[in-house]
């Protein structure tokens, strides 16, 4: 774990959502679904966000402006600064045979790297609209589906499931496939265990999700 400032590269807009590059020089991206927390524009607090892609020397993140945090990223220019730390938490187990990503929503964001690492397996992805789904693109063999279909109903069974999306969807998927891994989400301060503002309960335990997640087994 390492903090940084790092220069933005680019940003491009895909449907709703904003694909920020910025350069990593020698930062340890570290392994898909890992996070790093990005320090917004004028926020005291920063923000977490998935690794999306890890091409050489640079970090791609896929962001959703949903509230004040994430629509100062999503500002961010060509030749801005901006410090950010990590890699942080537990990423997705890549030792799987049959691998399925499923994602949902800006959940898709760690997908494009697990992608990567996992040769292009065959994925299944759920969104809002058409719009929404202009993100597919960052995902090859990715099969979508539009609401009011959801994901859940399309996923077939017999695959070791890595998903990411909102917790009705993760908690369908885990009812599915008690295998699975799924990459959760909570309000985090810090990223790495200092403020237990990210505990949730996991087996009767309040444990941290940035330090035993944010990837769990579904067990
Ligand atoms: C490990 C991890 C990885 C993430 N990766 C991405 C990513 O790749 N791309 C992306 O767009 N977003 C990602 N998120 C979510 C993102 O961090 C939040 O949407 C962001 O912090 C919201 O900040 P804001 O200031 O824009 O909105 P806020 O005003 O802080 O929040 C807007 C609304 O979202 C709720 N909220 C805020 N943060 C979270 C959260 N973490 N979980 C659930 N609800 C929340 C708030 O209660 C509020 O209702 C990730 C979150 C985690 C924990
Ligand atoms: S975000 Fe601070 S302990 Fe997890």
């Amino acid at each position: 774990m390492k903090r940084a400032r790092l220069k933005v590269l680019g940003n491009e807009q895909i449907g709703p959502y904003f694909l920020i590059r910025v350069g990593c020089g020698a930062l340890d991206p570290g392994c898909p679904g890992q996070f790093f927390m990005l320090e917004a524009p004028g926020r005291v607090l920063p923000r977490p966000m998935s690794v999306c892609l890890a091409p050489a020397g640079e970090l791609a993140f896929l962001i959703d402006p949903i509230g004040p945090g994430t629509r100062a990223l999503c500002a961010l220019e060509p030749g801005d600064a901006i410090h950010v730390l990590g890699p942080l938490g537990h990423g997705f187990r890549l030792d799987v045979e049959r691998p399925l990503l499923v994602g949902g929503g800006i959940g898709i964001a760690p997908l494009p790297f697990v992608s990567e690492r996992l040769g292009a397996p065959p994925a299944l992805l759920g969104f809002r609209s058409e719009w929404h789904a202009e993100a597919a693109a960052l995902i090859p063999n990715a099969e979508v589906v539009i609401e009011p279909t959801y994901v859940t109903e399309a996923m077939p069974a017999g695959h070791d499931v890595l998903a990411c999306g909102p917790e009705p969807m993760l908690e369908t998927v885990r009812a599915l496939s008690p295998d699975a891994q799924l990459a959760w989400e909570a309000p985090m301060a810090c990223g790495y265990g200092a403020c237990y503002g990210c505990a949730v309960e996991i087996g009767g335990e309040l444990k941290r999700l940035c330090v035993e997640g944010p990837v769990l087994a579904a067990a």
